[in-house]
């Protein structure tokens, strides 16, 4: 089981300081955080297993704004998220360039949670899997990959799918690609185990409710 904390554009460095100090992961789960970039460092230090939320595909270059995979893997930083569903709503993320991210941090040992996921007009009129799919298929299967199913009317909204909801789209990703698969959207302490207890769901993505230690660390032994 990996539970991922996907912080968003939440905590600098003081705040990651003291969230380390609090956090009291159980044992025999692997446990993730995603700080911003710049409470990187501060995270890696504080004894966490660190990964970034987005990561460029070239070694270096002329591209105002973006962070390569040496410059974090010189902080120790593990891996990173890419294809987020907020990087593709409001900074038009394509699948294209999410494949292309993904491959490069790959090739050069890092971890990485590719995240897919249809929006509520999608599921809507029926276009779940066909959108699934497409995402999906961007992507090449290696050992260290995990996808995330994130469907986005559920991510910040308390909208949780249902376990059934998700146990059907994780199957469905699985049928398209041999990797573990995480869900995202709207975990809590209070649904995490029903949510990990279904057969194809492999481990969380976790926003709002990884900013605080203690309910972080609820749902982490949730998973045990
Ligand atoms: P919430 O848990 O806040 O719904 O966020 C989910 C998410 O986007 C994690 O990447």
């Amino acid at each position: 089981m990996l539970i991922a904390g996907n912080w968003k554009m939440f905590k600098a460095q003081a705040e990651t300081r003291a969230f380390c100090a609090a956090f009291e992961p159980p044992d025999g789960v692997d446990v993730v955080i995603c700080p911003p970039f710049t409470s990187l460092a501060a995270a890696v230090e504080g004894g966490l297993t660190v990964f970034a939320q987005n990561v460029h595909w070239a070694d270096d270059g002329a591209f105002t704004g973006e962070i390569s995979v040496a410059m974090l893997q010189e902080l120790g930083v593990a891996g990173s998220i890419v294809g987020h569903s907020e990087r593709r709503q409001y900074f038009g993320e394509t699948d294209e360039r999410t494949a292309r991210r993904a491959a490069a941090a790959l090739v050069a040992g890092l971890r990485v949670i590719a995240c897919v996921g249809e929006l509520e007009a999608e599921r809507e009129a029926g276009q779940t899997d066909a959108v699934l799919r497409r995402q999906i298929s961007a992507l090449e299967p290696h050992p260290e990959l995990v996808v995330a199913y994130e469907p986005v009317w559920a991510i910040g909204t308390g909208r949780t799918a249902t376990p059934e909801i998700a146990q059907e789209a994780h199957a469905f990703i699985k049928s398209l690609i041999d990797v573990p698969v995480l869900y995202g959207g709207s975990v809590k302490p209070e649904n995490a185990a029903e949510l990990l207890a279904q057969p194809d769901v492999d481990g969380a993505l976790v926003g709002g409710a990884s900013l605080d230690p203690d309910s972080f660390a609820a749902i982490c032994r949730a998973a045990l």
